[in-house]
């Protein structure tokens, strides 16, 4: 039997690593589709470097695009490409356009489906991944739990709980993995930093996409500057609308290209605080210990706040928030983390993977 994952976008290549190193050590026959979603090199290649991702099967080349646009040419693709390979399992990742498109091709295809980061919810419905999240879960046959709260959330939406398991997060699997490699000396000095400096990183369309929210955003980033040297790894989504709104190089405002993930993780290690809209980036500050303050008016990861070093904070309210961060000092993990994030996840999802195909080899 075959099992194909399917990753079109940065955090997918995050997530994806630790399980498709946990199949090959049972002996998986597996291959990865890479959709094209992102295609930059250093929205895309450096990850498959960092992480040690095997080459994919095969590239969609889909690109960018409206909403509908990107989720057609994914669905086409897509298609093709699992009838082609009549995989026994398609494993999916997050919430991205890509998630959605593969869950959809392969329910109507009749292919049996993995969710790895199952069940979360910011019941925000504006969030274009809270959308990608409710159908995929709705589909999928495995669906794999990051945090205790996504059972519920599953439950509550009339998943059957047999299809759902509770292995902690192979994003913080990859943070353990590269932790050796964390340094924030080369890439500072690469980048020409002294002394403090907070990250920031913002993609989210409700912050970036209308220039209104960009302009209180960008306000509020140079509000932060004024206290600390800010560095910004730009996401490309952000780049034309952000500068317009003025984030642009100032002597305590430093715009550079998205980062590799070593590099990136390297960065945020030695940061005094990270600003965010990430998903992803929430949790691997409460890792680090290393103050987060999320822009955002909810999260999808609760578990960061409660067990964590987030904060949720306003345009208006970040620079105080960034005060008082700053002040306090380096936030050191609560020893009360979330349960199972101990860079076992995709171990985890492997056996229960491995087993789910001996079963269904078993089957008539
Ligand atoms: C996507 C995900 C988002 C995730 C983010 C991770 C969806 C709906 N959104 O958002 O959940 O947090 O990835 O980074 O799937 N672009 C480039 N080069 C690239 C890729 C994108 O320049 O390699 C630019 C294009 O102008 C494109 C824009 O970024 O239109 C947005 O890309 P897209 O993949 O549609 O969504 P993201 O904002 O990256
Ligand atoms: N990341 C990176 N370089 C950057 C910004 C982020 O390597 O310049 C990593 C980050 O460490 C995390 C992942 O990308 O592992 C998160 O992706 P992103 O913020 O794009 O997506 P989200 O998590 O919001 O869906």
């Amino acid at each position: 039997p075959l099992v194909l994952h399917v990753l079109g976008a940065r955090p997918n290549f995050v997530k994806a690593a630790p399980v498709v190193r946990g199949l090959a050590e049972l002996g998986v026959r597996q291959g990865i589709i890479h959709t094209g979603q992102h295609y930059d090199a250093l929205m895309s290649d450096v990850f498959f470097a960092d992480l040690g991702l095997p080459e994919p099967i095969a590239n969609l080349g889909v690109g960018s695009g409206t909403h509908a646009r990107q989720t057609a040419a994914l669905l086409t693709g897509l298609e093709d490409v699992v009838l082609e390979h009549r995989p026994a399992l398609v494993v999916v990742y997050g919430d991205v356009n890509s998630t959605l498109a593969a869950i959809l091709v392969c329910a109507k295809l009749h292919v049996p489906t993995a969710h790895v980061e199952a069940g979360l919810r910011s019941f925000d419905r504006e969030m274009p991944e809270e959308v990608n999240r409710v159908v995929t879960d709705a589909l999928s046959d495995l669906l794999f739990a990051t945090s205790p709260e996504a059972l519920s959330h599953l439950a509550n939406e009339g998943v059957d709980p047999a299809k759902v398991h509770l292995v902690g997060n192979p994003m913080i699997d990859s943070l353990f993995a590269a932790l050796p490699k964390l340094d924030p000396a080369p890439v500072r000095e690469r980048l020409g930093i002294e002394g403090d400096y907070a990250v920031a990183t913002l993609h989210r369309p409700a912050n970036v996409d209308d220039p209104e929210a960009a302009r209180e955003l960008v306000e509020a980033v140079l509000g932060v500057a004024e206290q600390v040297q800010v560095v910004v790894p730009l996401h490309p989504r952000g780049r034309q609308r952000l500068a317009d709104a003025g984030l642009v190089n100032r002597p305590n405002l430093k715009i550079v290209d998205p980062l590799g993930y070593v590099d990136f993780l390297s960065l945020v290690r030695g940061a005094a605080l990270v600003v965010t809209d990430s998903g992803g980036v929430q949790e691997e500050t409460t890792m680090l210990g290393v103050p987060c303050l999320t822009v955002r008016p909810n999260t999808e990861r609760p578990i960061t706040v409660t067990h964590g070093t987030n904060r949720l904070v306003t345009p208006a309210s970040l620079p105080a928030a960034a005060s008082k961060a700053l002040a306090d000092g380096a936030a050191t993990p609560s020893g009360d983390l979330p349960p199972l994030w101990d860079g076992a996840a995709g171990p985890r999802i492997a056996r229960v993977i491995e087993a789910w195909l001996r079963g269904d080899n078993l089957s008539p």
